[in-house]
């Protein structure tokens, strides 16, 4: 398995390309009605998950903990979560998803506050 920073990066970087696309087909086709979905897309699923990759990147000591990787799986869980969510309630079919994955993505940065505070920021922090 690769690195947590990697995990992060890449997956980061494959969320942002499909919020591109998908901001593409809503400029081709006029529709901007899920724009709130594609917007979290690009912002938790890309700007957030970069940071975040970006910190363990630079805090091997919070890589190498044991909540690393399950941080890494319960945000991208948020991530795809709350886009599906977002889009049902937009398209009036239930908020429930949303709900949950707004949730998620609250756990997932307390996890993130809790790893900078127990490791710091940097290698020798
Ligand atoms: C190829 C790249 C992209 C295209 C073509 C694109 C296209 C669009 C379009 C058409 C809208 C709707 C605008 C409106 O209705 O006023 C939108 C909204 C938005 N986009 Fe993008 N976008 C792209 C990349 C990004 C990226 C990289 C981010 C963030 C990192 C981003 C964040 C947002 C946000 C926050 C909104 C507003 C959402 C809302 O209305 O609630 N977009 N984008």
């Amino acid at each position: 398995m690769k690195s947590v920073p990697t995990m992060f990066l890449a997956t980061a970087a494959f969320f942002v390309l499909l919020g591109m696309i998908w901001g593409i087909q809503m400029s081709a086709t006029g529709d901007h009605s899920l724009s709130p979905a594609h917007g979290h897309l690009n912002l938790v699923g890309f700007v957030t998950m970069s940071i975040m990759g970006i910190f363990y990147a630079l805090t091997p000591a919070a890589a190498a903990s044991k909540w690393a990787r399950p941080h890494y799986f319960l945000t991208v869980g948020s991530v795809v979560i709350l886009v599906l969510g977002i889009v049902m309630a937009l398209t009036e079919n239930g908020d429930v998803l949303a709900k949950i994955g707004s949730v998620l993505a609250v756990l997932s940065i307390s996890i993130f506050l809790a790893m900078i505070l127990k490791f710091g920021f940097g290698e020798n922090a």
